[in-house]
């Protein structure tokens, strides 16, 4: 196995957390192989915005918050962002082809594996699980993959999430070195998912011209992760294909884009699916 430099990072603790609590995490951190080093500190006083000014502008290393049993979020200047997969169960209940587009495009069932390439908060694999499919989520910024681990492990202990839950598999990798580690059995998905970085301004409303609302998640997330350029468009379009290759009946690749973005890679899509804002190319393999 390759040895990975791990990174220094803060772990502020409020004053509810347990000691088993800390522990919890940096065992999120080893059993993930994510390479980070946590520096447990407490947290004294309120997270107020000064307080979150101070810690960011005072840290050299990214900075994450424990706020109680896995309850992490990262702190990115005064963006204090987390997966907060609660905030969907609406929409993960009421999911289905009539209420997303993303479903329409990968016409996927609970016999269906996925593989959502670029997981981020993880909340296009919780619509992708909502049908019962297995998903298995990669995602390349350590933090990011962090935040993801810890957010599973506090909704496993939501009865009416379990199920859910346990359709999830989260890796800390790319998808380029997932292709090379991956035996035989990983590699047959039904579906494989990329939704990555949106270029810089292309969040924008086409009817009115206007920018469309960008989530605190989305803007820190712009702080972790740059768009592909064109040689990692093509890099990844060629392994999403590889790994739905050998499932000949029903194997595509789905892109999430802007509504205007150019095609990703400059690939020409079998089918495409769009409201205003998004648009979901899919190409079948
Ligand atoms: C736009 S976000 C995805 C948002 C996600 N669909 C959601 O619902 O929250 C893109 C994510 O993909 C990750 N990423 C980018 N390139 C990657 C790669 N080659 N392999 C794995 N993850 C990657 C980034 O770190 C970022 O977290």
């Amino acid at each position: 196995m390759t040895q990975v430099a791990t990174h220094a990072c803060q772990l502020w603790y409020t004053e509810t957390v347990t000691p088993e609590d800390i522990a919890a995490i940096e065992r999120l951190v080893t059993d993930a192989n994510i390479p980070l080093t946590l520096q447990a500190m407490p947290l004294t006083g309120k997270l107020n915005t000064r307080q979150k000014r101070l810690l960011s502008t005072e840290s050299t290393c990214p900075v994450l918050i424990l706020e109680g049993s896995y309850q992490l979020s990262w702190l990115s200047g005064e963006l204090l962002v987390t997966p907060e997969w609660d905030k969907l169960q609406r929409r993960v209940v009421r999911a289905g082809r009539k209420s997303e587009l993303l479903l329409q495009a990968a016409k996927i069932n609970d016999h269906s594996r996925v593989l959502d390439a670029t997981a981020g908060f993880g909340h296009d694999s919780l619509i992708l699980a909502s049908t019962g499919a297995q998903v298995q989520m990669l995602e390349a910024a350590p933090i990011m993959a962090l935040l993801l681990l810890s957010e599973q492990q506090r909704m496993q202990t939501h009865p009416n999430w379990q199920k859910l839950m346990a359709r999830l598999n989260i890796r800390h990798t790319t998808l380029q070195q997932y292709v090379q580690d991956a035996k035989d059995a990983d590699t047959h998905f039904d579906v494989v998912y990329l939704d990555p970085m949106f270029p810089e301004g292309s969040y924008q409303d086409r009817k009115n011209g206007k920018g469309a609302k960008v989530g605190k998640g989305m803007q820190a997330l712009h702080r972790l992760a740059a768009p592909p350029n064109d040689a990692e468009e093509q890099t990844l379009f060629t392994f999403a294909k590889k790994l739905c290759q050998t499932n000949a009946k029903s194997g595509r690749v789905i892109v999430k884009r802007p509504s205007d973005a150019p095609l990703f890679a400059a690939q020409v899509p079998d089918e495409q699916w769009q409201n205003d804002a998004l648009r979901f190319d899919g190409y079948f393999v």
